[in-house]
């Protein structure tokens, strides 16, 4: 029996794809603005008087017209109060409708989306890389977080620096570019949702339980779901830069791509450090200075070659008969009316390319995935020759013949 065609029909699974995006978005932005906020007030925790001893400060605030002081406890509360607010869900719904993306977009549709021309790889066994470097990733990192090592937190962060290079670099080699990406955010990703599953929030049940059942509280489990919530903190503006950066193919499709995330990495996670440090009312002076400087200069690393600087330029311009014919070849597979690729059901974005005027309506676009990064066609699924790309960006720079 087959599916009735309405459910099969490209505008229902793209409408879906994008309420997945909508709902991925809202719980995210809950997810980061709770962590956010959760850091910023225990940086700002300032001594408070307090006769019993129990307080490690409190914070003032100002809000929507409102004052608030917020108290933090040293370890728990004499006594557990009536309502107590757990942060969990944002957590779970971001990294759920993330994997629910992920399938969407990469794993279901792996021969086109994550494995590059020639790959050794059956689409199944791409997904499956893709799935088991997100379950790998979470065993490297909660197994290192669990060694002497959490005692020495630069040491361990260098480690997990050069881990997550080498990461980053394997998921080059055997992914597209952007496949690569995604999948090394994800990986961070599902490094801080299972911190709050399988760490934070179990460590502060245990808290609780102790107390319902009048014992002391072990206050060590809290302070290993703190370390936690740290390195989630250093996670967040990496991770969101990946998230947005896999509509820039500039920036994923140049030069090195393990080597710019790296970067965008260690800047990220520098510019929170500074972010922390000024919470905590201690102003550091060269951090932001110096990640301004190396964002500026990796704009120079991934620009791609302008095709009139390729050396080529003193060759012919391609006829229009001479570029539908590598349009055709190359691009018409898939961006067809009826596309010819496996796995293709409709012509991707809606994006049809057959004629020259075709290519002339879309020449913006065009230039951006095939010519500033090389990454259409997919993986050069269709096997693009540098000279025919060299071709199609010397006909982008003509311009219009009128
Ligand atoms: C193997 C299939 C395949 C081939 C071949 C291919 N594309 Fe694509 N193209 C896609 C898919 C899939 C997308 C959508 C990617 C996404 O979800 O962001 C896409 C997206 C695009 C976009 C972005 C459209 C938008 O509105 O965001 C452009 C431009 C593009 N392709 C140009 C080309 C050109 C030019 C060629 C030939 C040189 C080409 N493609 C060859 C599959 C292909």
């Amino acid at each position: 029996m087959s599916l009735p065609s309405w459910m099969t029909d490209p505008w229902l699974t793209d409408w879906l794809h994008l309420l997945a995006r909508w709902f991925h978005l809202i719980v995210g932005a809950g997810w980061i603005g709770t962590s956010f906020y959760f850091n910023w007030l225990n940086n700002n925790v300032r001594p408070v008087d307090d006769p019993t001893g129990r307080l490690a400060g409190s914070v003032w605030s100002i809000h929507g017209g409102a004052f608030y002081q917020v108290s933090k406890y040293k370890g728990a509360p004499e006594k557990l109060p009536e309502t107590l607010h757990w942060f969990k869900y944002e957590a779970y719904l971001t990294w759920l409708s993330g994997v629910t993306l992920l399938l969407l977009v990469y794993w279901l549709q792996a021969g086109v989306m994550m494995l590059p021309a020639g790959s050794p790889l059956s689409p199944a066994a791409g997904a499956g890389v893709g799935v088991g470097a997100l379950v790998v990733g979470w065993l490297v990192y909660d197994g290192l977080c669990r060694t002497p090592l959490v005692k020495h937190p630069r040491a361990l962060g260098a480690l997990g620096l050069a881990l997550l290079s080498g990461a980053a670099w394997g998921l080059t080699q055997v992914f597209t570019a952007r496949a690569a990406w995604m999948h090394l955010g994800a990986m961070m990703g599902t490094m801080m949702a299972l911190n709050v599953f399988f760490v934070i929030i179990p460590g502060q049940r245990a808290m609780v339980d102790a107390m319902i059942a009048g014992k002391e509280p072990p206050v060590e489990r809290g302070k290993a779901g703190a370390l936690r919530s740290l390195h989630n903190n250093y996670f967040t503006l990496p991770v969101l830069f990946v998230m947005v950066s896999n509509h820039f193919p500039f920036a994923y499709g140049n030069v090195a791509p393990w080597a710019v995330l790296m970067a965008i990495v260690l800047i990220g996670a520098g510019v929170r450090y500074w972010l922390n440090l000024h919470d905590q009312g201690s102003y550091n002076t060269w951090i932001l200075p110096v990640a301004a400087l190396a964002m500026f200069a990796l704009a120079f690393v991934v620009h791609g070659p302008k095709p009139a600087e390729s050396g080529a330029a003193q060759l012919a311009v391609p006829t229009d008969t001479e570029l539908e014919a590598i349009i055709a070849n190359r691009c018409s597979p898939c961006h067809a009316e009826a596309p010819t690729w496996p796995g293709i059901a409709a012509p991707p974005k809606g994006l049809v390319l057959k004629t020259a005027a075709s290519v002339r309506a879309n020449k913006d676009k065009v230039y951006a995935q095939a010519i500033a990064a090389p990454v259409m066609p997919l993986g050069n699924l269709t096997q693009m020759t540098d000279a025919e790309r060299a071709a199609l960006g010397r006909w982008l720079a003509a311009g219009d013949p009128e």
